[in-house]
């Protein structure tokens, strides 16, 4: 039996700003922006979205009335959760109709909470063949104006399900990871903005790459000559390029690697960090803009959480995989956002739900997205 990435589905904002224009605004060389971090557009969310409705839209996407109903288990990976004891899934759960029949919980770990959950679905779909299991990965990067995070920013959401037989990828199950306690970047309670030592991030990403992937090699006795293409965590695309160069040098297949570098990169480059998603809107950007895989090319994924949780894993192209159909779905939707001018952007980002109490309504007509959040009263959250 194969076990894996059945379905994928995407989410993002319908609103964008252009790199170029952030740079001019903050006074950088456009080329900062464009090369040195390796971003052309970013992902901006307005106040009727948050982790739960992108979710609920990415996922919308991709189930039948039948998953629905076969779902036992949602798996919500985010580290910008709507409260703090509700699980964001549950939201989801109602909000998609998935059958009640089910465990539905959050995972937080930065960045690398989704990873948990596919790993988790994959053992539970061994072990109880039948079942399918919902993993979304959603959040808000978030690190305020005018700071140097703030070309890093962005957001959006990605759906999967995990069955036996999968039609995009099966999943070998071999796996090494590797965590410690680091202070790279942290978001505090009282805090919406994360907390960040930028350089200090991006040297331990590195190291935890090489250790996750060191160790992998050593268990599996495979080596760079086993893999088509990887698909990294991206914070920024520049990152992962960074942590690819820093073990392909003496590959036989070193060109192959960084060409099919650029295709993992082309969506992430327009949305910016997603966070939980970042790692497989990669996979979904390769898998989408490639043309030179083929069913059963092994791909490795790594996924990087802050805090920190690194894991190197692998799978395999399934042979009905359909490359046309997810292009389309991801390009209409990148195609049809809205560009706002960076005073714009500023304004809605300082639009959002504040962290104190109160009573809000948003004007939802703005929002032609399936899911939108209307606002809050009485301490709920109002989805429709
Ligand atoms: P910075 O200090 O503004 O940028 O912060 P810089 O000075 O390091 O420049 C960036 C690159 O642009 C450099 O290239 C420059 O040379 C180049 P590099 O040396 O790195 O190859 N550059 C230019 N290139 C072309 N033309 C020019 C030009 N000028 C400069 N004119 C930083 C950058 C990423 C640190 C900042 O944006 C930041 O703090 N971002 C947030 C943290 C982050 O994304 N860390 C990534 C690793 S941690 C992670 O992935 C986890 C995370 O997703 C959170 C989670 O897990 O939840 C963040």
């Amino acid at each position: 039996m194969t076990v894996g990435i059945d379905k994928i589905g995407f989410f993002t904002s319908p609103y964008y700003i252009d790199m170029t224009d952030l740079a001019n605004a903050r006074n950088v060389d456009p080329n900062k922006y464009l090369i040195g971090i390796g971003q052309r557009r970013q992902s901006v969310i307005p106040q009727t979205q948050d982790t739960v409705t992108m979710a609920a839209n990415a996922a919308a996407e991709i189930l039948t009335a039948a998953d629905r109903a076969q779902i036992d288990m949602v798996i919500f990976g985010t580290e910008t959760g709507v409260d703090n004891s509700k699980a964001a899934a549950i939201y989801l759960q109602d909000l998609l109709g998935i059958s009640k029949r089910a465990r539905a919980f959050e995972i937080k770990q930065a960045c690398y909470g989704a990873t948990a959950g596919v790993q988790m679905a994959i053992d539970h779909v061994f072990l109880h063949p039948n079942s399918k299991v919902l993993v979304v990965a959603s959040d808000i990067a978030r690190y305020g104006l005018e700071t140097a995070g703030e070309v890093t920013q962005g957001g959006g959401a990605v759906a999967m399900l995990i069955t036996q037989d999968p039609h995009i990828l099966a999943l070998d199950g071999q796996s090494a990871f590797h965590s410690d306690n680091i202070m790279d970047f942290w978001r505090p309670l009282y805090r919406q903005e994360a907390v960040v030592d930028g350089h200090y991030s991006t040297d331990i990403y590195i190291d935890f790459f090489n250790k996750t992937w060191n160790q992998y090699c050593y268990q599996t006795k495979r080596t760079l000559a086993d893999f088509a293409a990887m698909v990294f965590h991206l914070p920024f695309t520049k990152m992962g390029l960074k942590a690819l160069k820093s073990v392909v040098a003496d590959a036989d297949n070193a060109n192959q690697l960084l060409h099919e570098f650029d295709f993992s990169t082309q969506y992430n480059a327009e949305v910016g960090n997603l966070y939980t998603g970042s790692l497989y809107l990669s996979l979904i950007s390769l898998l989408a803009n490639s043309d030179s895989l083929h069913p059963q090319d092994r791909i490795g994924l790594f996924s990087y959480g802050s805090g920190a949780q690194g894991e190197f894993y692998s799978g395999t192209i399934a042979e009905s995989f359909d490359r046309a159909k997810l292009k389309r779905q991801v390009d209409r939707l990148l195609e049809n956002r809205v560009k706002l001018s960076i005073p714009e952007y500023e304004k809605m980002y300082q639009s959002g739900l504040p962290l104190s109490a109160g009573e809000v309504t948003f004007d939802i007509d703005s929002d032609q997205s399936r899911f939108v959040l209307r606002g809050r009263h009485s301490d709920q959250l109002e989805y429709v």
